[in-house]
């Protein structure tokens, strides 16, 4: 042994080892009945507080009931040099820090590093309270690899009465060049300009995995979800429930956007153009195993495709979704688009003239594998309609 102990002390990397072992994670804590003194291993009473006597590794766990004021919102621990840590609420729905419309929850960027964040509820975030970028009330993650787990986010505001392109979206989470987890979040009854729920701008490539979006507003485009740029975030298991926006009742893309919907739903979106969606920009949104269902566009469509998207859909099902105007299921004006093995059943416009599934005026409309019922006016051609003449459409075993 004793050589052993000759190198330890005289080695500089071994020591430094050894140094890391004695610095051990600690368990700090926040109670509503704490204060703030002292390192937090017995109660503080703020979330900030704790936050800067945490080190790297340290876990901060929060107790029940509702924490509010200037020193549990607007937190930024990557700006205090405070990184690699994790924040545990007792309960979802017991653990609530209420942002009382003065500005957001918390920023997570790089320098945050590796951060958990889990069982908690965060409420009342507002927009317009933020001094610059204003997105993002509940969260905003940039170049953050952040975990975010079993969190719900309700009642944010990210509304503003003149439309900013790049303000005012986000309203529960906005995403920049991010790599962040997000499972398990609900995020319900936000309003915002654009994207009430979630905005993914920049490259971002988050995952978000069986997560519930309802009742989220999206004043001008986007009531649930606005991805833009290069986003490549992928939304997987989600439901999109009671959401509306003028444009996109559940999402609205632009740019080089191409996130992955996947085994998702989409259930009673509203809008005027896209109960649903809206494809806008040189987007190309992957849509797989994707049901669409009783939606309401007071114009037209649960899918609306503007001329330079390039959206893929495969296996998706377009179901009891109505519409004022021109069609019920997917309006598109793209010039070849492709819909695999999918299906269209008691889609319903009212007037005739109209189609119940699918009007196509730019060009090719392909259909491979696809089920069309029970869609409605029922006149010849009311199911699917080509409005231009001379175009290509390819029906292929439909
Ligand atoms: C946080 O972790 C990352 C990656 O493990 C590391 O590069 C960084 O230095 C850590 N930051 C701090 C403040 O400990
Ligand atoms: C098609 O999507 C539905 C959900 O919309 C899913 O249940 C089914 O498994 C998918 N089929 C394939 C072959 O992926
Ligand atoms: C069809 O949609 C309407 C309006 O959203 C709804 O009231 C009805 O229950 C839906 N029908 C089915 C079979 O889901």
């Amino acid at each position: 042994m004793r050589p052993k102990v000759a190198t330890l002390v005289f080695h500089p990397a071994l020591l430094g080892c050894f140094w890391f072992i004695l610095a051990a994670a600690r368990d700090l804590s926040v109670e509503i009945t704490g204060t703030d003194t002292g390192d937090c291993t017995t109660p503080c009473r703020t979330l900030d507080y704790a936050i800067r006597q945490l080190s790297s590794g340290d876990r901060i766990k929060v107790g029940v009931g509702t924490f509010a004021g200037s020193s549990n919102r607007n937190l930024s621990p990557g700006d205090l040099g405070k990184a690699n840590f994790s924040i545990e609420g007792y309960q979802t729905d017991l653990t609530i820090f209420d942002v009382e419309r003065a500005g957001r929850f918390m920023y997570l960027d790089a320098a945050a590093g590796d951060i958990l964040i889990q069982k908690l509820t965060v409420r009342n975030g507002a927009c317009s309270a933020l001094p610059d970028d204003r997105n993002g009330a509940g969260f905003k993650l940039v170049q953050s690899p952040a975990k975010l787990r079993d969190i719900h986010i309700r009642d944010m505001d990210c509304s503003f009465e003149e439309t900013l392109p790049r303000e005012f979206n986000g309203g529960g989470l906005y995403l920049v060049d991010s790599m962040a987890s997000v499972q398990r979040m609900r995020i319900t009854d936000s309003v915002g300009n654009h994207g009430a729920g979630v905005a993914t701008w920049g490259a971002d490539v988050s995952i978000i995995e069986d997560s519930i979006f309802e009742r989220l507003q999206g004043l001008k485009w986007g009531g649930a979800l606005l991805t833009e740029e290069n986003s490549h975030t992928e939304f997987h298991r989600c439901r999109f429930s009671h959401c509306y926006s003028t444009y996109g009742g559940g999402l609205d893309d632009g740019g080089l956007a191409s996130p992955l919907i996947a085994d998702c739903v989409f259930d009673h979106g509203t809008a005027l153009h896209g109960s649903a969606y809206y494809g806008y920009g040189l987007s190309s949104t992957r849509f797989r195993n994707v049901i669409f269902q009783n939606g309401h566009a007071s114009s037209s469509a649960a899918l609306y495709l503007t001329a330079t998207v390039s959206p893929s859909f495969a296996n998706i099902t377009v179901v009891n979704n109505t519409a004022n105007v021109d069609v019920a299921g997917v309006r598109s004006f793209v010039s070849s688009i492709l819909f695999k093995n999918s299906r269209f059943i008691d889609n319903r416009v009212p007037s005739s003239g109209a189609d119940g599934a699918i009007q196509a005026n730019a060009g090719g409309l392909v259909l491979e594998d696809c089920l069309f019922e029970g869609n409605g006016p029922a006149e010849p051609g009311g199911t699917v309609g080509i409005t231009e003449t001379g175009l290509k459409f390819e029906c292929l075993k439909s």
